[in-house]
C-alpha cells in the first residue's frame, strides 16, 4: 500500500493543531503507520529541503523548521500521496481553498503548517530520512 511522509511544522505544533490534523487524515480513511514529536537538526533540515538549496528563502526555511518540535508522520492508504496534498491545499495558504488544512489554518507561505511528500520518490526518501524501519508499523484493521 502507498505510503507518504507528512510533517506538522513548528507553527502547527505550537498552535496545538496536531490532534485536528491527525483527525482529518484518520477520518478520510488513511492509516497512521509512524509518528513522533522531534527536533530536526540543521543537517537533516538541509537534506530534507536539498532541492531548495539555491532558493533565496533556503536559510529562512531551515531556520524555521529547526526552530521548535515538529510532528513527523508516515501515513498509508490508496493514493495517499496525492490525496494528502489535496487535503493540505496549495503551498501558499493565501491561495489554499477553504476546507484544506492550509486554507483553514495558515496565513503565510513560510509558516504553512504542514509538509507532505510530492511524489513516490520523495515519500521514500523522506520516510527514510526521518524514520528507522522499526518505527513504521503496519496493522490490519481487524486488530
Ligand atoms: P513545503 O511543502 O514544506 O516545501 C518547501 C517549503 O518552502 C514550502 O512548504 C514553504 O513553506 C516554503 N516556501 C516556499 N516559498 C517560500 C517563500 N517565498 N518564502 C519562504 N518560504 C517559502
Amino acid at each position: 500500500m502507498e505510503k507518504t511522509f507528512l510533517m506538522i511544522k513548528p507553527d502547527g505544533v505550537q498552535r496545538n493543531l496536531i490532534g485536528e490534523i491527525v483527525t482529518r487524515f484518520e477520518k478520510k480513511g488513511f492509516q497512521l503507520s509512524g509518528a513522533k514529536l522531534m527536533n530536526i537538526s540543521n543537517e537533516k533540515a538541509e537534506k530534507h529541503y536539498g532541492e531548495h538549496k539555491d532558493k533565496p528563502f533556503f536559510g529562512e526555511l531551515v531556520d524555521f523548521i529547526t526552530s521548535g518540535p515538529v510532528f513527523a508522520m508516515v501515513w498509508e492508504g490508496e493514493n495517499v500521496i496525492a490525496t494528502a496534498r489535496q487535503m493540505m491545499g496549495k503551498t501558499n495558504p493565501q491561495e489554499a481553498a477553504p476546507g484544506t488544512i492550509r486554507g483553514d489554518y495558515g496565513l503565510t507561505v513560510g509558516k504553512n503548517i504542514i509538509h507532505g511528500s510530492d511524489s513516490p520518490e520523495s515519500a521514500e526518501r523522506e520516510i527514510q530520512l526521518f524514520f528507522e524501519n522499526d518505527e513504521i508499523l503496519s496493522f490490519t484493521k481487524d486488530n
